[in-house]
């Protein structure tokens, strides 16, 4: 494993690190022995990195998570998220009193005494435009509730507003071969604020593993299933925000470009740490085999220009039309 600088924090995380939705809930059944299992390969192959959210399986990922931290001596970096338990999830509800509560649930979930990183839960934009919100955060840092907070958003213009804050030391952006826009501008301004930056849905959902096809079935509870077209929460979640067919036919042109040595999914991640400024990809894995074939892919070697180039056209053509403009 590798390891990069995330940001300001003074911080080294593995450059693949772990996204922990799946294994809380809202991608089909899981098991929570399995997904320790998985936990634990990661650790064993040098991630020290986890993404997790209060909302994720109501606290179960949260609580996986301080489960592996009883069960090993190695230093566990957390980044949990909060803001979504509010009903309805508007900006005026980012308030000291709401996200109090929201921490120290966090802190009981986990655990611990202090929340090694806070991100606000894809607030509506209108927050990211209360500087007050972002004095209350330098106070929960003062308290010694969380060492340092930073953003998860949706738009590379919530990410860039986001960054003018000078407590924002990370911003979770989606990154991956089917979403470049944070490569015109973003990247640029968060190394020049030296922001950590967490690349999500690196592997758009699954789709960019290269396993789906048109006959992949997903279970009810799998947002694969429901949130297709952004019926439960930002459809940019779900497969990156393009539509089913037109990634299945992106996947098939990709394929030619992936070197033999390399899975899709690992092509898709070291694809991802082309970019400087991206301090880690956090994929999802349900598995130890998922984490394996994850987590080699920081091994292997820069990809050459020619594909870099050749995936850039293949955006430009497939996808860029799609989504681009959204976010
Ligand atoms: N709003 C937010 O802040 C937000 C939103 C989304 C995600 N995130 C964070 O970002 C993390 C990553 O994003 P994501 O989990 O949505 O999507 P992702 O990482 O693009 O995809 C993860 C899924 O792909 C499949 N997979 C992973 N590795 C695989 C492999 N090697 N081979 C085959 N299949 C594999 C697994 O599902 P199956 O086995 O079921 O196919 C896994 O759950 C999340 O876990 C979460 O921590 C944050």
């Amino acid at each position: 494993m590798k390891y990069r600088a995330l940001g300001r924090t003074g911080w080294k995380v593995s450059e693949i690190s772990f996204g922990a939705w799946a294994i809380g809930g809202a991608w089909g059944n899981v098991d929570d022995r399995e997904s320790l299992k998985a936990l634990h390969r990661a650790l064993d192959l040098g991630v020290n990195f986890f993404d997790t959210a209060d909302v994720y399986g109501d606290g179960r990922s949260e609580r996986l998570l301080a489960r592996l931290k009883r069960e090993r001596s190695e230093e566990v970096i957390i980044a949990t998220k909060a803001g979504r338990r509010l009903e309805p999830h508007i900006a005026s509800g980012y308030n000291r009193q709401n996200l109090s509560g929201f921490i120290d649930r966090s802190l009981r979930n986990l655990e611990t005494d202090a929340l090694d990183l806070l991100q606000l839960h894809c607030p509506p934009t209108e927050a990211y435009y209360h500087p007050q919100l972002f004095g209350e955060l330098d106070d929960f840092v003062k308290q010694g509730k969380i060492r340092h907070y930073g953003v998860s958003v949706e738009k590379v213009e919530e990410a860039l507003k986001a960054i003018e804050y000078p407590g924002v030391k990370t911003v979770q952006i989606i990154f991956n071969i089917f979403r470049q826009r944070p490569t015109e501008l973003f990247f640029a301004e968060a190394r020049r604020r030296e922001t950590g930056i967490l690349a999500r849905v690196p592997l758009a959902s699954g789709m960019l593993t290269g396993k789906l096809n048109a006959k992949s079935e997903f279970a009810a509870d799998d947002h694969r299933a429901f949130n297709r077209h952004g019926e439960a929460f930002n459809r940019g979640e779900t497969f990156s925000g393009v539509d089913y067919e037109t990634g299945l036919q992106a996947i098939e042109e990709l394929r030619a470009l992936v070197p033999e040595e390399m899975t899709m999914a690992q092509f898709a991640l070291r694809w991802i740490l082309m970019f400087e400024a991206v301090s880690c990809a956090i994929p999802g894995a349900k598995t130890p085999s998922q984490v394996e074939d994850n987590t080699l892919a920081a091994e292997f070697p820069p990809l050459s220009d020619e594909t870099m180039a050749a995936t850039r056209e293949i955006y430009n053509h497939r996808i860029r039309p799609l989504v681009h403009h959204y976010w």
